[in-house]
């Protein structure tokens, strides 16, 4: 894996309905798929407890940042010389763009959940479609994260693990860090 790769995450927006348990899944998957922080907006903090005690227990620091407006992330980021990544189903596909992705270093990946903002379209440097059909912000992120990493996302080593996965065919198997508290 490219080992300056930075990538972070962004969600705009929740739909009225509360949907936290398809937030929470963004945060899962960014985490598990390499990246490194998830902004989000307008969420039930609980979230955040949620993903620190998935770090205790399975390693690694994800960061999970709560932000009151995603446009000046998306800025001040562009500052930092990230190239913003929108998935959306409107976007240039995945299959003629990932080459491209995985020249890049920095990346913030912006997910919606509802129509986003127009705003949007603009200010990414890719608007990227995984495939041109709706489905979700959950698997459009997996796809993005897999195809940009090509899979070495899954040899990182999640540091300070109290448990620790070893694979195996058949059943489970897990190690178990032992700890004073
Ligand atoms: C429930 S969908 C909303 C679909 C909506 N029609 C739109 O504006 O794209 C929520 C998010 O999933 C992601 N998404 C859904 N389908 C996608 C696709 N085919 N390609 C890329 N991203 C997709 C986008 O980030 C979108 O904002």
């Amino acid at each position: 894996m490219k080992n300056n790769l930075v990538i972070e995450v962004v969600r705009i927006g929740q739909r009225l309905v509360r949907d936290d348990r398809v937030t929470t899944h963004v945060a899962l998957v960014s985490r598990a798929f390499g990246a490194k922080r998830i902004f989000m907006t307008e969420v039930n903090p609980e979230i955040k407890d949620s993903l620190e005690k998935i770090n205790k227990t399975w390693g690694g620091n994800f960061v999970v940042e709560f932000i009151d407006k995603w446009k000046s992330i998306v800025k001040k980021k562009k500052e930092e010389n990230f190239r913003i990544v929108h998935l959306t189903m409107y976007g240039e596909s995945i299959n003629a763009i990932q080459e491209k992705l995985r020249k890049e270093e920095n990346l913030l990946v912006v997910v919606g959940a509802e129509k986003v903002p127009r705003e949007i379209y603009e200010l990414a440097d890719y608007n990227v479609g995984v495939g041109n059909q709706p489905h979700s912000e959950i698997s459009a992120l997996a796809i993005l994260l897999d195809r940009i990493q090509k899979g070495e996302q899954f040899e990182k080593i999640f540091a300070d693990a109290k448990r620790k996965i070893i694979p195996t065919k058949k059943g489970k198997n897990v190690q178990v860090k032992e700890t004073r508290d």
